[in-house]
């Protein structure tokens, strides 16, 4: 049963928008299995997207953030902070069935809503991990492994699959997210803001350091110290590229490569923080092979991607023709949908 995050150290590269298309892709490709979206982002794009877009998700979370107890994720939280160290179990009770709120989504999908009190309960979070037992900071980092845990034994240990989408910051509920991802997919645009924030990522969890006597991070070293497994790198994604022969325009193929030299680095250094794929894959034994099994570029999807998150319909279901969108009319045509789709559906094809 994978576990992925969907990170950087960046906002506004996509780890939302991919979040939604991939969770409901995923969902679609695999009827048979549970798709379970954790939402740990308080800006709560992905569940917005999820629950129906712009206007009809958003009037959605309100409607779930006015109910008390909280059915999100800060409902949850709040659980664990009464009872910081001994698990309450609870977290089967904080899982939204996405169909019962957006009949564009696929039975199998569920969420575990997104709460921009996540904010101001951050503090509360951090201060269960110290004082406490000896080892606090570890178990209070496990409080969203324990979640998974929770719905997973509430479905009978079906056959499932976890995305969870991050904020950008490296806060204590970024941290939870990581602890508990087996897997993560980092999706950056190809800007040089995008490019710092891949080191970011590489230096925060993994504690890859450039300068000699350069700190590492406190996560990366209570990772170590109470034997935590770390995320493997599954995928790094470019995201929004305009398209150019299937492949990225020439102005954004330098970063991606130079992103990708980054990367390659950290793989030649510690192989062991990457997972192959698909199962039973050979080890990439050059730099062409290490791409191919790690690197994926997404298109821009343009007014495709505007109509699809602003109502909430996955790309897949999108159809063309002129949407109304806010009053406005804005046209997806058949010819975006038919580069668009593909691109969604062979990147949920390579997780497994
Ligand atoms: N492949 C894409 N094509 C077109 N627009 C995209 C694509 N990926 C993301 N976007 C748009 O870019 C903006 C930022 O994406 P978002 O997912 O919110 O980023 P993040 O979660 O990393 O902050 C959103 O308006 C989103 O709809
Ligand atoms: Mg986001």
């Amino acid at each position: 049963m994978p576990v992925y995050a969907i990170w950087n150290n960046k906002g506004g590269v996509g780890k939302s928008y991919l979040t939604f298309q991939i969770a409901s892709e995923f969902a679609r490709q695999n009827p048979k299995k549970k798709v379970l979206v954790v939402d740990l982002c308080p800006q709560a794009n992905s569940s917005s997207m999820l629950l129906g877009g712009m206007f009809d998700g958003e009037e959605k979370l309100n409607e779930i953030h006015s109910v008390h107890p909280r059915l999100t994720i800060t409902g949850y939280f709040e659980d664990r902070i009464r009872s910081p160290y001994a698990p309450p179990r609870s977290g089967a009770q904080y899982v939204t069935q996405v169909v019962s709120l957006n009949n564009q989504m696929p039975n199998n999908l569920y969420l575990v809503v997104g709460d921009e009190q996540l904010e101001i309960q951050a503090s509360r979070v951090s201060n269960a991990t110290n004082p406490g037992p000896p080892d606090a900071w570890r178990i209070v980092h496990l409080w969203v492994r324990d979640l998974i845990q929770d719905v997973l034994d509430s479905w009978d240990n079906a056959d499932a699959a976890v995305f969870i989408d991050c904020n950008p910051s490296f806060s204590i509920y970024t941290e939870l997210a990581l602890t508990a991802a087996e897997r993560l997919l980092i999706p950056f645009s190809a800007d040089g803001a995008s490019k710092r924030a891949v080191k970011a990522v590489l230096s925060l969890i993994y504690g890859v350091t450039r300068n000699p006597g350069e700190q590492q991070s406190e996560f990366h070293l209570n990772s170590q110290r109470y034997r935590m497994a770390l995320p493997k790198i599954y995928m790094y994604i470019g995201n929004r590229l305009t398209q150019m022969n299937n492949s990225s325009a020439s102005a954004f193929k330098t970063v991606v490569e130079e992103i990708g030299e980054e990367i390659w680095k950290v793989w030649q250094a510690t192989p062991q923080h990457f997972c192959i794929h698909p199962s039973g894959a050979s080890t990439p034994g050059n730099k062409r092979a290490f791409r191919k099994m790690f690197q994926y570029e997404v298109n821009d999807a343009n007014s495709a991607s505007v109509v699809s998150s602003a109502l909430g319909i996955p790309i897949s279901k999108l159809t063309a023709g002129a949407k109304n969108v806010a009053g406005k009319n804005i046209v997806v045509n058949q010819s975006q949908l038919d580069k668009q789709v593909p691109n969604i559906s062979a990147l949920v094809k390579s997780l497994e």
